[in-house]
């Protein structure tokens, strides 16, 4: 049975879509970033700067979001801080009580700019790293010189007051540094430091092969991190999120679909997780015509996977469907062209030992060259890295 029950058709996000809100909201506010890391999770058709929301439909979706209950805002991308109203729109969600979270890979911040935002409400930032050693950092990003700023701005973070979590995606090309980046994490003043093994779709499942990492230096990170949770109590939350591929049940995917998490896409889209587009067959409302709150109760691509009446079996009479709501639509789609069915990371799906088999042998090849994730085009590894690329910008 759905446990969000699509109401009448509201004109405005009114009180009884409260009781039923999303907790977060993630704002995609723009695809540009000169930074062109091979796993980003945006879609590989990235949307060009043209058809971006305007500062006054950002404000509203910030709005309309308190007003539906909403109460966490992650400002993110691309490249958040490549919008030069970035100012105007965290001052309008501090205005409605939102809790603001910059997303940001921060090579574009001034100290200047950092402490405006500070001044105007912005609650917290979350910076990514590549890696701990900036060579092989700014090799993933394409990028010269920003593992450097990042250190820099993680300062002057810590320096503001502003609580920080170090974000550090984790793949084959820096798995080895796990030990080295729990402590860059405890250096730079974090309290919080996420190590996510990457997820596969998107610009992550076209460079699977050069990102994948053995099972072997999987179960090593995992004891990493479980001793260092231990000995760091008290100064560093470590989360942790394992791979899929390595798994025995799949993670919520977005904490089930339609349940806990908007996305509005640069150009205004409201989609149900980051890479729902990737999916056939769904619609999806936007900003401009539709209210925030009725998208979420009543629009067509959150009704379609919301709750557990569209699963088929194994999941149907399985006990953990209200844990893990069947893993991932788009990653089921994208493995095995049915969005419907298990997520192949599941050891019950039919599919698993196939797909996990898959994993063992790319992950023992030779990596090829990364794709980059670049705007209209992709480049092999080496193009653009010399942080002069500016047509992501
Ligand atoms: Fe989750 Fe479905 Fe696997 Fe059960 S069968 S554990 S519900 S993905
Ligand atoms: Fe779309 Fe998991 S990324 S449901």
């Amino acid at each position: 049975m759905n446990e969000i029950t699509p109401t009448v058709k509201t004109e405005t996000a009114a009180s009884p879509a409260c009781a039923r809100a999303p907790v977060g909201l993630l704002a995609e506010l723009t695809h540009r970033c000169p930074l062109q890391c091979p796993y980003c999770s945006n879609p590989l058709d990235l949307e060009r700067s043209n058809v971006e929301l305007s500062t006054a439909d950002w404000q509203k979706v910030m709005r309309e979001a308190a007003a539906l209950g909403i109460l966490q805002i992650h400002l993110s991308g691309g490249e958040p801080t490549a919008r030069k109203d970035l100012e105007d729109i965290v001052q309008t969600a501090a205005e409605v009580g939102l809790y603001t979270n910059l997303i940001t890979a921060g090579v574009l911040l001034t100290k200047e700019r950092l402490a405006r935002l500070a001044e105007l409400g912005l609650d917290h930032v979350q910076l990514s790293i590549q890696d701990v050693d900036p060579a092989n950092a700014d090799r993933i990003a394409a990028y010269k010189g920003g593992a450097a700023k990042k250190r820099e701005v993680a300062r002057w973070v810590k320096e503001l007051g502003l609580p920080l979590t170090v974000n550090a995606p984790i793949h084959r090309q820096n798995i080895k540094s796990m030990s080295k980046i729990i402590d860059y994490a405890v250096e730079v003043g974090a309290g919080r430091l996420e190590v996510a093994h990457i997820q596969y779709y998107a610009w992550a499942l076209k460079n699977r092969a050069a990102l994948m990492p053995t099972r072997e230096d999987f179960m090593k990170t995992a004891e990493i991190v479980e001793a260092a949770k231990e000995r760091l109590k008290g100064i560093l939350v470590i989360d942790f999120v394992v791979p899929d591929y390595y798994a025995k049940y799949p993670k919520p995917c977005m904490g089930g679909w339609g349940r806990g998490i908007i996305n509005v896409t640069p150009s205004g889209r409201v989609l149900p997780c980051h890479a729902a587009e990737s999916l056939p067959g769904l619609t999806f409302d936007n900003v401009r015509d539709r209210a925030l709150g009725d998208i979420w109760l009543n629009g067509d691509a959150f009704q379609k996977y919301r709750g557990t009446d569209w699963m088929k079996e194994p999941c149907r009479s399985c006990a953990r469907k209200e844990i893990d709501f069947g893993g991932c639509r788009c990653q089921a789609f994208a493995l095995t062209g049915d969005a419907t069915n298990t997520d192949p990371a599941c050891s019950l799906s039919p599919l698993h030992e196939e797909w996990a088999k898959v994993a063992e042998v790319e992950s023992h090849r030779e990596p090829p060259e990364f794709i980059y994730r670049r705007v209209g085009k992709s480049s092999a590894q080496g193009g653009g890295s010399d942080g002069s690329q500016t047509d992501n910008l």
